[in-house]
């Protein structure tokens, strides 16, 4: 066991539901332990600044069903640069904190590589982002969430596409990963995806909605990634609409609504599961890893492969898609 007494927590990069249930489980578990556990505001950013304060454990009360992050995020540029590290640092030193908690996505672990190379101090990190785009877990805190705000948004539209027998195209988000297109387009029974992950052919696009066509589809939905090859919403609406001009199109960027709203009962328990192990490993001594879950398995995944890893789409799933979009 490690003889770390003060903990600091932070989230960073875009927020997930779900990082406050983490908090909550990272205050907790700390403090049973005989921690001091320190809330770092705004990420990076407030680390910079010294934004820093004791942390109780009814400072984490009645916040595990909200949305947001009680910490506050950031997505600090300052902490990229040699000087915004060395802030950072002091800051650690002059607040007593021995060991760190990191909530975030691809971008906090870059940082934390970047840190991690020139000082040291121990850390676990948490995977909290709804693009589920790290390696080393199966589920991201606010991935399970933020798909379901999607699914919700788009039978609605199907609603209205139905009504109208109109073509939609839904633009979701997920930086460069198409995993929130992905699941949420299968779950709506989306008549096309299209993702960064795989090459999109926007001949073979409008073909399946002619054919959609000529078998009198009263609607058609793509779901397009924000980070699709071909682009998004409004380069695919161009392209339909330049190739069928009598079609009635009509599109929808979704939007950070993907990002708020009250976590999952899978986000919530992944979150507790994930903060209270982060804590244990600080413990343990096990540092400088991501806490993720694999096959309903706790692991631990060291920052750099976190970032560098590779998280393909099955083959299965794809297959499905064309079978059963038709
Ligand atoms: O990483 C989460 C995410 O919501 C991405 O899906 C999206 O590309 C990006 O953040 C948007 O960032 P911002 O809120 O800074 O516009």
């Amino acid at each position: 066991m490690s003889n770390i007494r003060k903990i600091g927590i932070l989230t960073s990069g875009g927020d997930s539901p779900g990082m406050n249930a983490a908090i909550r489980a990272v205050v907790r578990t700390g403090i049973y332990h005989g921690m001091e556990v320190y809330g770092i505001r705004r990420g990076y950013q407030g680390m910079i600044e010294g934004d820093i304060f004791r942390m109780q454990t009814t400072d984490v009360s009645n916040i595990i069903q909200r949305g947001g992050t009680i910490l506050k995020t950031a997505r600090s540029k300052e902490f990229m640069t040699a000087s915004g590290m060395e802030k950072a640092y002091t800051q650690l030193a002059v607040h007593g904190i021995e060991g760190l908690v990191l909530i975030g996505g691809d971008g906090t672990f870059r940082g934390a590589v970047a840190f991690f190379d020139k000082y040291t101090i121990p850390a676990v990190g948490m995977p909290g982002t709804i693009d589920k785009d790290l390696a080393g877990t199966d589920f991201t805190i606010g991935f399970d969430t933020a798909v379901n705000t999607a699914v919700s948004a788009i039978d609605k539209i199907r609603d209205t596409a139905e009504a109208h027998d109109r073509i939609f195209i839904v633009e979701l988000m997920g930086r460069d990963a198409g995993y929130i297109a992905l699941n949420s387009g299968i779950s709506c029974g989306a008549e096309d995806i299209l993702i960064p992950e795989t090459i999109t052919d926007i001949e073979e696009v409008l073909c399946r909605i002619d054919a959609g066509e000529r078998r009198k589809k009263t609607v058609q939905l793509i779901v397009v990634a924000e980070g699709d090859d071909y682009g998004g919403a409004k380069e695919v609406h161009e392209s339909i609409l330049a190739r069928f001009p009598d079609l009635d199109v009509r599109s929808c960027v979704l939007g950070h609504i993907q990002r708020g709203g009250s976590p999952t009962y899978a986000d919530r328990v992944l979150a507790s599961r994930l903060g209270h192990a982060a804590v244990n490993a600080l413990r343990a001594g096990t540092t400088q890893v991501m806490a993720g879950i694999v096959n309903n398995e706790v692991v631990f995944t060291p920052f750099d492969k976190v970032v560098k890893g590779s998280m393909p789409i099955s083959e299965d799933m794809l297959d499905m898609i064309r079978v059963l979009s038709v």
